[in-house]
């Protein structure tokens, strides 16, 4: 127990924690363990309890939260808190540059130099500290008025509190604590104003646990901090993982002589220990080729970084230039965001229309204006769902920025409201399906909005693409133009109709000739020996996706004993949740789906899975082996072979290499056994693979 008065424990102890916090926060580099610096805070804490006078509203325990506001107060801001003007693409560049030149005297020009710095994906906020204390914290608002948010705002732990931060160590029980240790005086008023933002992994921690309890998720880093710094409880901001970087002195008074470059007042405030960026550059005029590179480069920086970026920044380094130069509109003329570039690209939003997808679920896809993202022309992307768009205030007109990031289908990022001509308009979600004409429905607490109509034509062309697509019994030659030909023809009904198509009729189709309907009918007719699991595959029953087919249909020996299986037998299989159990359950209960699978068999759709997995039990005699096949074996097929193998654990591919453990090789073995020979890979016939298991 510490034997100083209690008025100067209190300060000392609060000194520590500051130092330590931002050793940990900003600097990245704590000094302490989490255990010691909870001691110290909780002995705080305590103190605080048993002597409420000597709390201070700054205090590092306000970390916690605890305030509940009833509602925002409006705050009226020192002076406009501007918006930017976007460049995407290095002409827009030097088109900003040469604009800049021709303002400017040419003495002035010469001087001209740049700070590159990357634009956070968070959101806006204003802090006032006076004397050197946290004293109001508000949102961005319009840009006239914001929303005192002090009390989230003080939960965020990369916000000093007071500065300067104590930059050397304190002693825990060094007494009395003088003033800071730092060389830097508190100015008199400071107004900066930065961004709070989450990083990647915490966002995404954040999302996944709510989703776990069932509660809300946020769309983006964005709406994530949005959301968390305006909550009426501060202490539920507290547990929000959100930081904070400074990035602009709106005003600083007190400081003689003031920074005169935007350059030295990060540096400045830095100092103070506020948390600024390290990743910024400093380009001069003759330099300029160099800033575009830079910039053009952007998604490396991204790809390194912990947390989304929204582009980048350059800002006209002299503050008197900038004030020389000041601002059209809401756009200051001496700083520009450019946002472009790898896999991302702005474009205008044409139309919003509406999918009905295979489980009736209804999904808004965004007609674009053809845009080139990383080389290739993107038109279409996708909107997720109706909240999706609410939320992001997408509006059909609206400029949106739209990622394209491998194979996955695009989508639209947000959009960039400052581009907005007022022709814009809000979208809603249509009332009824746009297929069928039958009324919407959206189940309470669920994001999706489904057309629950049965006979939905849209719905069935779906499940038809998806049942013959690879996934499942990947028929060749049947995609979505037949899918939606049969079904539009009134050919299929239900799945079990693509294996009794009115042959006679498709032959006096147009564009279905002797040779296509031949070979059409042979897929199809090959498909119906797959092993059962495609085709349980290919119902598309909810959570039943290609893996759980398989788990399943390698304990059952057929369908017609899966549909008898009850929820404890199938949540019994190593693999299959209850979640998964109930769904298999519910659907076979049902009698359409019954029926369904009875006609399956009878139009001779094989029922069987692969039960000599199950057979092999769990010693998989071939598991981690790779076997390649050729030739013709004596008794079994190719398939066969390769069915064998892989329920015994094995792999099979389809070319000789080193990795190859066996040549599995028949009669007219030809360049593969070549191959296997001169690399030593092992051949086996048909009856040395039985031996090995
Ligand atoms: S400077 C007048 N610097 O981007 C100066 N803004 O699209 C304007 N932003 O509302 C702001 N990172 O919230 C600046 N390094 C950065 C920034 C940044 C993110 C945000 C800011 C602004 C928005 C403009």
């Amino acid at each position: 127990m510490s034997t100083q008065p209690t008025a100067e424990r209190m300060v000392a102890l609060a000194a520590a924690l500051r130092y330590h916090q931002h050793r940990y926060y900003i600097l990245d580099d704590p000094e302490i363990s989490d255990a010691e610096f909870d001691a110290i805070f909780q002995e705080l804490q305590r103190l605080e309890a048993e002597n409420p006078a000597l709390a201070s509203p700054n205090s590092p325990t306000v970390r916690v939260g605890g305030q509940i506001a009833e509602r925002f107060e409006k705050v009226r801001h020192p002076g406009p808190i501007l918006s930017l003007a976007n460049a995407f693409a290095p002409e827009d560049m030097w088109a900003w540059r040469d604009r800049l030149r021709r303002l400017l005297p040419e003495d002035e020009q010469n001087r001209l130099a740049y700070v590159v710095e990357p634009k956070f994906d968070g959101l806006t906020v204003v802090l006032h500290y006076t004397n050197g204390d946290f004293v109001l914290g508000t949102t961005r608002g319009d840009g006239e008025v914001g929303e005192n948010i002090t009390p989230n705002l003080r939960t965020v732990r990369s916000l000093p509190l007071t500065i300067p931060i104590e930059t050397e160590p304190i002693p825990q029980n060094a007494a009395p604590i003088p003033s800071p240790h730092s060389s830097v005086p508190a100015p008199t008023r400071l107004v900066i104003r930065g961004e709070a933002y989450v990083t990647v992994e915490d966002f995404d921690a954040f999302n996944r646990s709510q989703e776990e309890q069932g509660e809300r998720t946020y769309a983006n880093p964005r709406n994530f901090a949005a959301g968390s710094l305006r909550l009426l409880d501060s202490s539920i901001s507290a547990g929000r993982p959100l930081r904070l970087w400074c990035y602009q002195a709106l005003i600083l008074e007190g400081v003689d002589p003031p920074p005169a470059s935007h350059w030295d007042s990060l540096a400045y405030l830095r100092g103070l220990g506020l948390p600024v960026c390290p990743e910024v550059r400093r380009f001069s005029d003759d330099q300029f080729e160099a800033l575009i590179d830079y910039l053009t480069h952007w998604h490396d920086l991204r790809a390194r970084l912990p947390y989304e970026l929204d582009g980048m920044v350059v800002k006209v380094d002299s503050l008197a230039l900038q004030e020389r130069l000041g601002f059209t509109g809401k756009d200051p003329r001496w700083a520009v965001a450019y946002k472009t570039g790898g896999e991302e690209a702005a474009t205008k939003l044409l139309d919003i229309t509406v999918k009905v997808g295979r489980t009736g679920a209804v999904t808004p896809n965004a007609v674009l204006a053809p845009v080139a993202i990383g080389g290739v022309t993107v038109s279409a992307a996708t909107l997720h769902n109706e909240d999706y768009i609410s939320e992001l205030d997408i509006r059909v007109g609206d400029t949106v920025l739209v990622k394209r990031a491998g194979d996955v289908i695009p989508k639209v990022l947000r959009p960039l409201p400052e581009l907005r001509d007022g022709s814009e308009q809000p979208w809603q979600m249509p009332a009824t399906c746009p297929d069928c004409g039958q009324p919407l429905v959206r189940p309470e607490g669920e994001v999706a909005t489904y057309c629950v109509n049965n006979a939905c034509p849209a719905q069935l062309v779906r499940k038809v693409e998806y049942f013959v697509g690879k996934g499942s019994l990947d028929i060749a030659g049947f995609g979505s133009r037949q899918a939606e030909l049969f079904v539009e023809q009134g050919f299929i009904h239900t799945l079990a109709d693509i294996f009794d198509l009115p042959w006679e009729t498709i032959s006096q189709m147009e564009g279905y000739g002797e040779k296509r309907v031949e070979n059409l009918r042979a897929a199809i007719e090959a498909a119906k020996a797959r092993p059962a699991a495609r085709l349980l595959t290919g119902l598309g029953i909810r959570f039943v996706g290609s893996t759980v087919a398989e788990l399943v249909m390698a304990v059952y020996p057929d369908l017609p004993s899966l549909m008898a299986a009850d929820e404890e037998s199938l949540s019994a299989i190593e693999g299959i949740g209850p979640k998964i159990a109930t769904s298999l359950v519910e659907f076979f209960a049902r009698q359409p789906n019954r029926a369904l699978i009875e006609r399956f068999a009878a139009l001779g759709v094989r029922m069987t899975g692969d039960a000599r997995k199950m057979a092999a039990g769990t010693a998989q005699p071939l598991a981690g082996l790779t076997f390649v096949i050729t030739g013709t074996l004596p008794t079994m097929g190719r398939d066969e072979a390769k069915e064998y193998i892989e329920a015994r654990g094995g792999k099979v591919t389809g070319s000789v290499s080193a990795k190859t453990d066996f040549l599995l090789a028949g009669e007219k073995a030809g360049s593969k056994l070549e191959k296997a020979e001169k690399l030593g890979v092992p051949v086996l016939d048909e009856d040395g693979l039985r031996q090995k298991g």
